[in-house]
């Protein structure tokens, strides 16, 4: 693979800015990581090009059909940044391009659209794709992971990870694609956030085996932003109370929580871990701070360690200095196009196999709230 990739975006929003500002100072990566190459943006509403075309002087083409962009030859890896409902169809057509893929969650709306993509991958071997998922990549989860690793933990006791928010509690917010479930898809909060709780259990081989899931809508309508009203019909809150099963084959309670509806919480990604010999805690909202705790017998102490800019993939930053959300959409970036020039990395993206479990764990969430008992997987 050559020094750059070409990437050609396709859904020109929030997610694809923030891929384009981060591709954008790849210089902060001390090692040679190939870079990834905005050639060519798609979408739908001109005004969503025009940011690129006005910022980003390596852009040369610019569709309104995602198709167009997939024959162009000179795009080599597409990201693809669009509602949930177009995910199946959007996804498929890269893979079937033999074009590098970058998806966002849920990877397809439910379960049948995941298959179809997964089948799709199955038969493009040549194709890398991968799912976006930032927050592991905070320095303080990073040592985390470490502990994981090293097993200071000891037995494991619980497990807790969730993603709320707080913004809709303002029942004037005006309605978008994100609470209408024709576009969001039946899984409401859990599809459009529930794969940032699952990385880091995954991943670390906390597996869930069943799933027994509280649902809760609050806000049925919302302002339509044209003087009327909408139906705001997905699941705002939801908490998915799970058995999981650890490497060592022990049984483990695993809570993932995703709730639009949080007071006081701002984008809280947080991660908590609880063993015999130690627990640890991370919370977005504190963002510089690993909290941990060690066995003493009968009493502990919680202690804050400020880890400061010590993340995955050196950087120009000093170690001493804060890291952000901005940073963590950065090394992801840089993860992912480690991973498709062939290295290794410490902390993979979230894999399509891993999206798979996502679904059966979701898909299983809706169904055991419908018949009000624990699923299994
Ligand atoms: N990783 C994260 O932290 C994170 C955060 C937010 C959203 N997301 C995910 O990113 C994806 C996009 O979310 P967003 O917040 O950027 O949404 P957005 O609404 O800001 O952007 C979506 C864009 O897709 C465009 N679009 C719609 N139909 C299209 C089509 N047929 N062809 C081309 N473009 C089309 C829209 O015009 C819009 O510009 C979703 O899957 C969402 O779940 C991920």
């Amino acid at each position: 693979m050559g020094k750059n990739v070409r990437f050609g975006i396709i859904g020109c929003g929030l997610m694809g800015r923030e891929f384009a500002s981060a591709a954008a100072r790849w210089q902060h990566f001390t090692e040679e990581i190939p870079q990834p190459q905005l050639i060519a943006v798609c979408d739908v509403n001109p005004s969503g090009r025009k940011w690129f075309t006005n910022h980003v002087p390596t852009v040369q083409y610019e569709y309104d059909d995602y198709r167009e962009l997939l024959k162009n030859p000179e795009v080599e890896a597409v990201y693809c940044a669009v509602p949930h409902h177009l995910h199946e169809e959007i996804y498929v057509a890269v893979i079937e391009s033999g074009k590098h893929l970058m998806g966002e969650k849920p990877f397809g709306i439910d379960q049948a659209a995941n298959d179809h993509i997964l089948e799709a991958l199955q038969e493009h071997p040549e194709v890398f794709a991968r799912c976006a998922s930032e927050f592991p990549y905070f320095p303080a989860m990073q040592v985390m992971l470490s502990w994981i690793r090293e097993e200071k933990f000891g037995r494991i006791l619980e497990i807790k990870a969730g993603f709320n928010h707080s913004s809709d509690m303002d029942t004037k917010k005006p309605i978008n694609w994100k609470r209408q479930a024709c576009y969001n898809g039946a899984y409401g909060c859990i599809g459009d956030l529930g794969i940032h709780t699952q990385h880091v259990p995954f991943r670390m081989g906390f597996l869930p085996r069943n799933v027994y899931a509280s649902l809760r809508k609050y806000i049925n309508q919302r302002p339509d932003g044209k003087g009327g009203t909408a139906a705001c019909d997905t699941w705002d809150n939801a908490v998915l109370f799970c058995e999981a099963v650890d490497k060592r084959g022990e049984t483990v309670p695993m809570t993932l929580e995703t709730k639009r509806m949080s007071p006081g919480d701002t984008n809280n990604w947080y991660f908590e871990i609880y063993g015999m010999e130690a627990s640890a805690k991370f919370t977005s909202s504190k963002p510089d701070i690993f909290t941990f705790t060690q066995s003493w017998g009968k009493e502990q102490a919680w202690a804050d360690i400020h880890i400061g800019y010590k993340p995955m993939l050196p950087t120009i930053t000093g170690p001493i200095f804060e890291f952000g959300f901005t940073d963590a959409i950065l090394q992801m970036w840089g993860a992912y196009m480690k991973e498709l020039d062939g290295r290794q990395v410490s902390f993979g993206c979230f894999t399509p196999e891993e999206t798979a479990l996502s679904h059966r764990l979701s898909t299983a969430a809706l169904r055991s709230y419908e018949e009000r008992k624990a699923m299994d997987l």
